[in-house]
């Protein structure tokens, strides 16, 4: 434990407190600390880095905008960086998937991203309240806490939080049809609620538990929203950029989201960036309606420009597919060797141990033999399994078998 930390940063500090090193570099799939010792990271900037620590060429394509004496910041004026990324997202991300979004820069945050949307939603819509799903998890600045549904989370805020309400999710009880009940809801003039300007769902709800939304639902909830005029919201801050298989998390389901929201991976190398993608339609707000300081950062421009250019032109992508089905094989072994359940799509998963105060002797446990993993869930009952996109098979097999044996230890089998 770094004693400078302990004592001078604010009680407010967590990572720090679950991985007792002080972290000094990284590359790839591993952090090292200051004495050297190597870490697995299998919870990756919580999906921040999908393309490696340090990866080089992202790094690269940094270190020469910085050298060039590039723009470093420029609010919302046209530079260099902007136009080359917002050419590149539109190009080769967007165009080939037949997707017409503007792109609307919020600050450097995903909270940031959704405070945008709800922006948008709400003033296109003229309605007020938004509709999220139990266990979402979409930030920590009020419009968007309000949308958050941990209690603890919640608690922070010392105010009310309006304007929102929370439906169940598909997995929320065994047989509900939460389309239904939305329908229901919507139908009823005794349910005590408005018609929403917005849904917003997470594809696969992360801190929720890693909980994969069927795909049936995904486009049910397409469907709800595009009959009833309500702007649908994707939340891909931390399942977009490839994590699940392809850039866009809702692919799997044909849909198309009237808003998506972006941060974590698409700043490459954990640069802080940040994208609110509005359908044209929606594109309400007037000029300066929405500010900010560090609204486009522009070395984000430049990473991200770097990280699509690096996804698309190597075999990132060609090889998403063989790594996530090795990904489900391993931790699906695991699961049935212990006997837990085991949750995920792609290269996220959760295996539930049904215990918090066991994923947390896990973390511990894991972090003694090198692995960093976090919790996520109800009660933080599940260990959550994020490795980057990039991980060498054989590091990931090294990191599961210590999983393997560590819930052996923690469950006493
Ligand atoms: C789905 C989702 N939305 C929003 C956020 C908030 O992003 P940030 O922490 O960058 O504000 C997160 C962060 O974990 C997230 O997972």
């Amino acid at each position: 434990m770094n004693e400078i930390i302990e004592r001078y940063e604010s009680n407010v500090r967590s990572y720090c407190r679950k991985w007792p090193a002080t972290f000094a570099t990284s590359k790839g799939p591993f952090m090292y600390d200051e004495d050297g010792n190597r870490y697995i990271d299998f919870f990756d900037g919580a999906g921040t880095l999908n393309y490696g620590h340090n990866n080089p060429a992202i790094k690269q394509a940094v270190v020469d905008y910085l050298m060039s004496d590039g723009i470093l910041h420029g609010l919302d004026m046209t530079t260099s960086a902007k136009a080359a990324f917002i050419k590149t997202l539109q190009e080769r991300i967007l165009q080939p998937r037949g997707l017409d979004y503007k792109v609307a820069f919020p600050g450097p945050t995903g909270t940031n991203a959704n405070e945008l949307a709800l922006k948008f939603a709400r003033k296109a819509t003229g309605r007020t309240e938004v509709w999220a799903l139990m266990g979402a998890f979409h930030g920590m600045t009020l419009g968007a806490l309000a949308l958050t549904s941990d209690s603890y989370s919640r608690e922070g805020a010392g105010l009310p939080l309006v304007g929102t309400r929370h439906m169940p999710a598909p997995y929320t009880l065994p047989g509900l049809d939460a389309i239904a009940y939305m329908e229901a809801v919507l139908a009823d003039d005794h349910a005590g609620a408005s018609k929403p300007a917005a849904i917003i769902v997470e594809t696969t709800q992360a801190e929720g538990g890693i909980q994969v939304l069927p795909t049936e639902f995904l486009v049910g909830l397409r469907d709800l929203c595009t009959r009833h005029g309500i702007v649908m919201i994707v939340d891909d801050i931390q399942v977009g950029c490839w994590r699940t298989g392809t850039f866009f998390s809702f692919e799997r389901a044909g849909i198309k989201p009237d808003i998506v929201t972006l941060s974590k991976s698409l700043g490459g190398i954990g640069t802080p960036f940040a994208v609110t993608l509005v359908s044209p339609d929606l594109d309400v707000l007037g000029p300066g309606e929405h500010n900010g300081t560090f609204r486009g950062n522009q070395l984000g421009m430049v990473a991200a420009k770097a990280a699509i250019d690096f996804a698309l032109d190597t075999d990132f992508v060609p090889q998403l597919q063989e790594k996530g089905a090795l990904a489900k094989e391993l931790v699906e072994g695991i699961a049935a060797k212990h006997g837990v359940e085991a949750r995920g799509i792609g290269m996220i998963w959760a295996l539930e141990l049904g215990d918090g105060a066991l994923v947390k002797d896990a973390i511990h446990r894991l972090f003694d033999r090198g692995v960093i993993c976090e919790a996520c869930g109800r009660g933080d009952s599940a260990l959550k399994l994020m490795p980057a996109l990039v991980t060498p098979n054989d590091v990931l097999r090294e990191g599961m078998a210590a999983i393997d044996e560590v819930l052996g230890e923690v469950l006493g089998r």
